[in-house]
């Protein structure tokens, strides 16, 4: 770089994401357990899309997403209207801090929160706030009181991504009424799904001008590899975000695909079910491993360990033995390793190699 070219204040502060590792060196059919990932892939039918796209690959995409979003409206009981698409739901985040948050401008999170929030601000220019949270869990009050003039944008995950906690829809509701009245809410509900009965914060984002919803095909539709979100609010806020999404930023073969898998939502129930048993299962073998983690309300455990060294020394004994987990220092979690619940097998696999590693101390 020259003196002369700079990029914009800020930009490099970015610490940049780092992904979950997918290989282990030496080890050739390593399970990965690193990414929140649904073990079962799309289903039948996504996948039946996306081969079809393959014959209209030299045609231009739409560029309103009408039938997708048509789908997903009907799937939840939304109005398609008030509904924007993105490449993951990491774009419609980078939307929102570019349309609303700037210089000067704050946006607020909570100290385990998702890392996209921060980085999407600091890209806007916008100063990061990260409020601590009670018990690895979002705490409304605190949030209320680290709000001001400045705030724009107030990120909540529900359920929170790496601790797998959340909160009751009336506490949420509480924060959005108590928020200074130029910020918006946005309810992060990548992990809604795993969540039986749960709206995502779909009714609190129909009703309130200042509540966003953002939800993503990446995880219980197993679409992560394919980069498919959308988010849902007012009129207004859809409306702007609109204004600065690419005409072309979802492909014909993205758009094919997530519609097919919202459609199916015999899919979606049954890899809920099957995450919520191997879920407790692998949260009480760890635990009688002296593992604790919280109830996890997600697709992961935040699995805790007596200190960092612990927790890396884990990590390390389980990459000896072909398991990728994550290690979330960068999350404030140092003593902690989210271990994604896989398919039965990896979730035996993984319980067994942490009783082992236990054993070995
Ligand atoms: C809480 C949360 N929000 C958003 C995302 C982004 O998902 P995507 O961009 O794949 O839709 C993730 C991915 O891990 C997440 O954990």
């Amino acid at each position: 770089m020259t003196d002369h070219i700079r990029p914009q204040p800020g930009i490099m502060d970015i610490a940049p994401y780092q992904g979950g590792a997918a290989k282990v060196a030496g080890v050739s059919d390593a399970i990965k357990l690193s990414s929140n990932e649904n073990p079962f892939g799309p289903s039948d039918k996504t996948k039946e899309a996306f081969q079809r796209a393959v014959h209209k690959l030299h045609r231009y995409p739409n560029t309103d997403h009408a039938s997708l979003r048509q789908a997903i409206g009907d799937a939840h009981g939304l109005d398609p209207e008030r509904i924007i698409c993105g490449v993951g739901s990491d774009e419609i985040i980078h939307f929102l801090c570019q349309a609303y948050a700037g210089p000067k401008d704050e946006v607020v999170f909570t100290e385990h929160g998702f890392l996209m929030y921060k980085i999407s601000a600091m890209a806007a220019g916008a100063t990061p706030v990260s409020v601590r949270e009670r018990d690895r869990t979002t705490d409304v009050d605190a949030i209320l009181k680290a709000c001001g003039k400045r705030t724009k944008l107030v990120f909540i995950a529900n359920p929170n991504n790496p601790t797998g906690t959340m909160i009751g829809l009336p506490e949420i509701e509480r924060l959005a009424r108590g928020l200074p009245k130029q910020a918006i809410l946005v309810i992060d509900g990548a992990y809604a799904e795993y969540v039986a009965g749960y709206d995502g914060g779909a009714g609190l984002a129909s009703e309130l001008p200042n509540v966003f919803m953002t939800r993503t095909f990446s995880k219980i539709y197993g679409l992560g590899g394919l980069r498919i979100g959308w988010g849902y609010g007012p009129q207004a806020i859809v409306d702007v975000l609109n204004r600065i999404r690419g005409p072309f930023n979802l492909s014909t073969a993205q758009l094919e695909a997530a519609e097919a898998a919202v459609r199916d939502q015999d899919h979606v129930d049954r890899c809920r079910e099957e995450n919520t048993r191997m879920r407790a299962w692998l949260a009480e073998s760890l635990a009688e491993k002296g593992v604790p983690s919280d109830t996890s309300t997600a697709n992961f455990i935040l699995a805790r360990f007596a200190d960092e060294v612990e927790a890396n020394a884990c990590d390390e004994y389980l990459q000896s033995q072909g398991l990728i987990v994550r290690r979330v220092s960068s999350y404030g979690l140092p003593h902690c390793l989210r271990i994604t619940v896989g398919d039965e097998a990896s979730c035996r696999r993984v319980a067994h190699a942490i009783g082992q590693f236990k054993g070995l101390r």
